[in-house]
């Protein structure tokens, strides 16, 4: 261990990665899906991951949140590093520390929408204590959740399960939230509601947000908007509009799936 000491992580990253590669495949199937990605993530921001297809974005949040191996480098998670961890602790971290939405809402069916969003504290062993319980009545309430709470996720529509994924992943007040193309499965004005709910999150709580997105349209909702290609970092700039998000893709675009 000493001769590969543990990177320092500022005091405002949630999220660090140094100089993460992560490789699929060998010989001449071997494909770089990371190469060499050095970003911090800070806290309290909306950060947009974008990127034309295959370039490396879900690999990215994978690696970030602990649910995929790096080839070489590092993560650090909520000031831990990640990569030195064994499994059980890596995962008692990811339950602790990261909230996920996905494309695919991945809500459990058979559960309602309380018992969806109730789920984490169950799995992490995790008692509802009082000041909890109003913190996700108050999202409850927030998300227009208020009458659906007791339905199924086959009797709401996609905007009202992404919002119950959303409720969840911010229940336990994660360190960070990765969302992966959330708006994905949505209409544009569900989309709107995910995304004006993502970056209220940010603004008025304070919960740090990463979301991976190809949309121009969502990744104008975030304050931060990373660019990567072939699995490198080759862009990092301040908020922007949907047209300016475009014209900066474009050139990335070219050979991409
Ligand atoms: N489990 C895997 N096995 C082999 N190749 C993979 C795997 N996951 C991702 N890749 C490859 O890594 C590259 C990046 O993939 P991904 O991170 O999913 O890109 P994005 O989310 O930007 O579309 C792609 O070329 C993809 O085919
Ligand atoms: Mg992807």
């Amino acid at each position: 261990m000493t001769s590969t000491p543990h990177q320092e992580q500022s005091a405002s990253a949630v999220v660090s990665l140094r100089r993460v590669s992560r490789t699929y495949g060998e010989g001449t199937g071997r494909v770089a899906a990371l190469d060499e990605v050095s970003v911090d993530i800070d806290r309290g921001g909306f950060t947009a991951i974008m990127g034309p297809s295959g370039s490396g974005k879900s690999t990215l949040m994978n690696v970030a949140a602990g649910l995929d191996d790096v080839t070489s480098g590092e993560v650090m998670l909520a000031g831990r590093p990640l990569t030195h961890l064994d499994d059980d602790a890596r995962t008692r971290l990811r339950r602790e520390e990261v909230g996920f939405v996905f494309q695919a809402f991945n809500l459990v069916p058979t559960l309602s929408a309380r018992e969806n969003i109730l789920l984490p504290f169950e799995l992490a062993g995790r008692q509802v204590g009082a000041e909890q319980q109003r913190w996700i009545d108050h999202l409850v309430l927030t998300l227009g959740l208020g009458e659906r709470i007791g339905h199924r996720p086959s009797e709401l529509s996609g905007g009202q399960q992404q919002r119950v994924a959303i409720a969840r992943a911010l229940a336990s007040r994660p360190s960070v939230i990765f969302a992966d193309e959330p708006t994905g499965n949505l209409d544009s004005r569900s989309s709107r509601e995910v995304l004006t709910l993502l970056r209220t999150a940010a603004r008025e709580y304070g919960q740090t947000i990463a979301m991976v997105s190809h949309d121009p349209v969502a990744a104008s909702y975030a304050d931060r908007i990373l660019v990567l290609a072939d699995g490198r970092l080759v862009g990092d700039h301040g908020p922007l509009s949907p047209q300016q998000i475009s014209d900066l893709l474009i050139g990335f675009e070219v050979g991409a799936a």
